[in-house]
């Protein structure tokens, strides 16, 4: 059977390159040499400083089963065997309304050297990539961006937003429920098993979370190799009254060099199976001594924080986009996930030269399951590719599309069918 990691490269892009005398090709993870190059490259290209060996070779081993590599070389460079250009991927399981999953393709690591920007290389990839995706069966592609500006192009968009909270620890008062477990510091190993075991628990709770381990996790703890901010972490593990763990924090310190009691928070994780977890963990990072200020990168766009302390006004919100997706098969896309309301909704998908243009009847039964088929029949509404991934996870609402002119017809109607009742959120960025 044919794997995501030795699937062929792709020959459409492989060929648009070898035009510009350039080798777009699978790098081996297994061979140390091809792999190191291309480690370096991406980092480079993401602005990075250049990695001890150390950090080279755990990231080598520390990929997890099913991640492809590719890189693009320019025989003419100085430094032919450093790819001028990278991009990995690898199949995940994407959350999606209904507490269930969709297999997805994950696109990260683009990158293209700053000698060869601006000349198409990036578009090949990301067409290499959206093909492959494709013919592994993956129904959707999902990324997380550097810049915004980059994946609307190619079919992505928004579809779930996240937040950075900051809050003034001085201003708050805990009126939320009181936490019936108890909080532990523990070290970073202690978590490694069961913090993963808390998260996998709660994946299936928000659509836009992904399946994820090896490195991306280890860098959640401090524990990926090389990592200079590991000795600021500290960890605490939530358990319920019982002693069972039901959440965790990963937070660091920063002292105010002035003034010993201005210390700041800053929270990099925080993850609840339970509501008792979920306060007791936020309570005690708000009544720390010697804070003022709790900030919370990559937070849910419907966290219930403000609504547990009696100064509303104590937080104050960021909001940006965070997981974009980019439907590939609208029938295996949409069967996937679940809706809100029985009824048919023919949705015309226009996506030029692309995988999901059609036109779609959705026929959503009293369980909230669909069957969606191709169809003559006129459409309810017509949406854009991008307006769909937007669509698709229920988080974006169809009349704030309609305002765009990215989504029309009965607005209504589609945000009845395609809302879900749970915000979708993504906690990491990959
Ligand atoms: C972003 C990046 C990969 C683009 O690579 P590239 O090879 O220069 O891109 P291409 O020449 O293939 O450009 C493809 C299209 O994207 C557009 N584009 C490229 N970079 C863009 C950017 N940063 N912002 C907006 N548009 C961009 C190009 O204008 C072009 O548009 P068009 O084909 O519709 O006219 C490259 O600049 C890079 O490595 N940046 C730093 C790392 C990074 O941010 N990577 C993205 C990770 S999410």
């Amino acid at each position: 059977m044919t794997t995501s990691t030795d699937f062929p490269i792709d020959e459409t892009s492989r060929a648009r390159l070898a035009e510009q005398s350039l080798t777009m090709r699978l790098v081996d993870p297994s061979d140390p040499d091809d792999h190191a190059a291309w480690f370096h490259a991406e980092t480079r290209g993401f602005l990075g400083p250049t990695p001890p060996d150390e950090q080279v070779e755990a990231r080598r081993t520390g990929f997890v089963a099913g991640r492809r590599l590719v890189g693009v070389l320019d025989a003419t460079a100085a430094d032919p065997a450093t790819p001028v250009a990278t991009t990995t991927c690898w199949p995940t399981d994407l959350t999606v309304p209904g507490r269930r999953s969709v297999p997805a393709w994950a696109v990260s690591g683009v990158t293209v050297a700053p000698t060869h920007r601006r000349r198409g290389i990036a578009r090949a990839l990301l067409d290499a990539e959206l093909r492959t995706a494709i013919a592994l069966g993956c129904p959707v592609a999902v990324l997380t961006v550097s810049e915004s500006t980059i994946y609307r192009r190619f079919g992505f968009a928004p579809a779930a937003l996240a937040r950075d909270v900051t809050v003034l620890t001085r201003r708050v008062r805990w009126t939320g429920p009181t936490p019936t477990g108890r909080v532990h510091f523990v070290s970073p190993e202690q978590l490694r098993e069961v913090g993963h075991r808390i998260v996998e628990r709660v994946r299936l709770e928000s659509p836009g979370q992904i399946s994820y381990e090896g490195h991306l996790w280890d860098r959640q703890l401090g524990l990926a190799v090389g990592d200079s901010n590991a000795m600021n972490l500290r960890f605490v593990r939530y358990d319920d009254a019982d002693g069972t763990p039901q959440g965790f924090a990963v937070y660091q310190l920063k002292e105010d060099p002035s003034d010993f009691v201005e210390h700041d928070v800053t929270l990099h994780a925080l993850v609840a199976t339970t509501t008792d977890a979920y306060a007791g963990l936020w309570r005690f990072l708000l009544e720390m001594d010697l804070v003022t200020k709790v900030s919370a990168h990559l937070r849910p766009v419907d966290e219930p924080l403000r609504w547990m302390i009696d100064d509303f006004r104590a937080v104050r919100v960021n909001e940006f986009d965070h997981l974009w997706v980019r439907v590939l098969d609208v029938p295996a896309a949409l069967t996937a996930r679940t809706y809100a309301s029985p009824g048919q909704l023919v949705l015309a998908v226009d996506d030029p030269d692309g995988p999901a243009a059609g036109t779609w009847a959705i026929d959503v039964d009293e369980r909230g399951e669909a069957t969606v088929e191709a169809t003559h029949e006129p459409a309810d509404a017509s949406a854009t590719a991008t307006a769909l991934g937007s669509l698709y996870l229920g988080g974006v609402s169809a009349a704030t599309l309609a305002a765009t002119g990215t989504l029309t017809g009965d607005a209504a109607r589609v945000d009845a069918t395609f809302r879900s009742t749970v915000a979708p959120y993504l906690s990491i960025w990959f």
